[in-house]
């Protein structure tokens, strides 16, 4: 690949420089266009333009692989944990035994919400979707932990183990609240003494009179799914975190955002969507042949099929989709779901429509059976995804605060409306 190539406007010919990342990727650098040509780039969607460059997540579409900091996620996945997968992700390295205890010690220490944020829950529907919750209650955290959150990124930088730690390890206790408030339930207190995904099963389902006791099993999966999660290079909500991080915005506003970002369908509401179709599937006693005839007639979307990045087998979802059988075998549950879903999946897998569009299952067409067999509640599933993200978040916010180049994140467009007109009185208005 040369390290330049020509572009001809109007007959004009000007020289654009080539960059290339430590994986081979290429890209033309098109910082200097609308300056020499008076042209922008058209990108709706963004598929073919890098928005930054980054050392955290590598991701290879075509060949399926996903890598944070160079390590695969197939070893991840089957070797470590999500906290030490969270360092990793935020730090650039695997920790040390006394770099893990201490970053450890920060989520403990960070774990509990501040007494009177709990009044703020209080005031929610009983039905809101933990979503709502969820985004609201981070952003909030910069109102109660005001020094972690000041909007100077040099300032915020140096509160950043703090920071990222209270982010980390309260997203999952607003979450445990938001659950049990919806329920009705008192709430359950983190206990110091217990790892992170038991910790966030003791918030969700010990009493006061009944303490949960976390099978191994289900926080086995629970690690493997928020793993799984941690990040994915300049997905919609990731890089929703980097935009507002680029205004100078704090870690809480930024990942707020990101959570809205997250809500929808597409990006991790999917995955409570997959499980709603499902069950629909399940209800009207389809095997799937007639969703899938309504998904290749526009009239329906495979929820959980396709991705942006990935035209090959998404890498989560065939870790994801072998621990269905182990996870629902250890627990000797059944889940007709299960079986729905490995028959789309094969259905698709051999359809022409699916085959030539290359759509192949993606993270979260399995994730929500899982989800389901350890007992998490179906509207909780998105929220699962946040927890897992929160890492990504904070290492690419970080990114962006440490960037002394970095510039606010600002698009252009191009304008289709009307041309100038004169003011109309109301009185003249037809
Ligand atoms: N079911 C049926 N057809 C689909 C699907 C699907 N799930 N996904 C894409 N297509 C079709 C689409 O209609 C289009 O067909 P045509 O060329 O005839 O117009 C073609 O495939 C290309 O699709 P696209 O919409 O241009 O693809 P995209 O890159 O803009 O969208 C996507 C990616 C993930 C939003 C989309 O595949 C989708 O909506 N999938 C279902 C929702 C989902 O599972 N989202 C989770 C994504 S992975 C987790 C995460 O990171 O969020």
């Amino acid at each position: 690949m040369p390290n330049e190539v020509t572009l001809k406007v109007n007959n004009q010919e000007f020289q654009l420089p080539v960059i290339m990342g430590t994986e081979g990727e290429k890209a033309i650098d098109v910082r200097n266009l609308r300056r020499d040509t008076g042209c922008i780039t058209f990108d709706e969607g963004y598929g073919n333009t890098g928005s930054c460059e980054s050392r955290i997540t590598f991701i290879d579409g075509e060949e399926g692989v996903l890598r944070y900091r160079g390590y695969p996620i197939e070893e991840l996945a089957g070797k470590s944990d999500f906290v030490e997968v969270a360092y990793l992700v935020i730090y650039g390295e695997l920790p040390t035994k006394e770099q893990r205890n201490v970053f450890t010690q920060n989520l403990t220490k960070h774990s509990s919400v501040h007494e009177r944020m709990l009044f703020l829950f209080e005031s929610y529907p009983r039905d809101a979707h933990p979503m709502a919750i969820l985004s609201a209650m981070v952003n909030s955290l910069g109102c109660y932990y005001p020094h972690l959150a000041t909007n100077d990124h040099d300032r915020d930088l140096g509160n950043f183990n703090e920071a990222s730690a209270t982010a980390i390890s309260k997203v999952r206790t607003i979450a445990a609240v938001s659950y049990r408030m919806s329920q009705g339930l008192p709430i359950i207190h983190p206990n110091a003494k217990l790892p992170y995904c038991e910790n966030f099963m003791h918030m969700m389902f010990s009493n006061p009179y009944d303490p949960f006791e976390c099978p191994k099993v289900v926080s086995d999966a629970l690690n493997l799914i928020l793993v799984l999660h941690a990040d994915h290079e300049q997905n919609c909500s990731t890089s929703t975190v980097r935009m507002v991080a680029s205004s100078g915005a704090n870690l809480f506003a930024s990942t707020a955002a990101g959570i809205c970002a997250l809500w929808g369908p597409l990006h991790g509401g999917a995955n409570q969507a997959v499980i709603q179709m499902l069950e629909e599937i399940h209800a009207d006693s389809d095997d799937g042949t007639r969703f899938i005839e309504a998904a290749k007639g526009g009239k329906a979307r495979l929820m959980g099929f396709g991705h942006r990045v990935y035209k090959n087998y998404d890498p989560r979802a065939k870790i994801i989709g072998k621990a269905c059988d182990r996870v629902l075998g250890q627990m000797g549950r059944e889940d007709p779901l299960l079986d729905i879903a490995r028959r789309l999946e094969e259905a698709a897998l051999n359809d022409p429509y699916f085959v030539e569009r290359k759509l192949y299952p993606n993270v979260d067409f399995y994730s929500g059976i899982i989800m389901r067999a350890i007992g998490i509640p179906m509207n909780m599933f998105t929220v699962m995804f946040a927890i897992g993200r929160m890492p990504g978040w904070v290492a690419n916010w970080k990114e962006v605060a440490e960037s002394a180049k970095g510039r606010i994140y600002r698009p252009r467009q191009i304008y289709t409306g009307a041309l100038k007109r004169d003011y109309v009185p109301i009185a003249k208005r037809a």
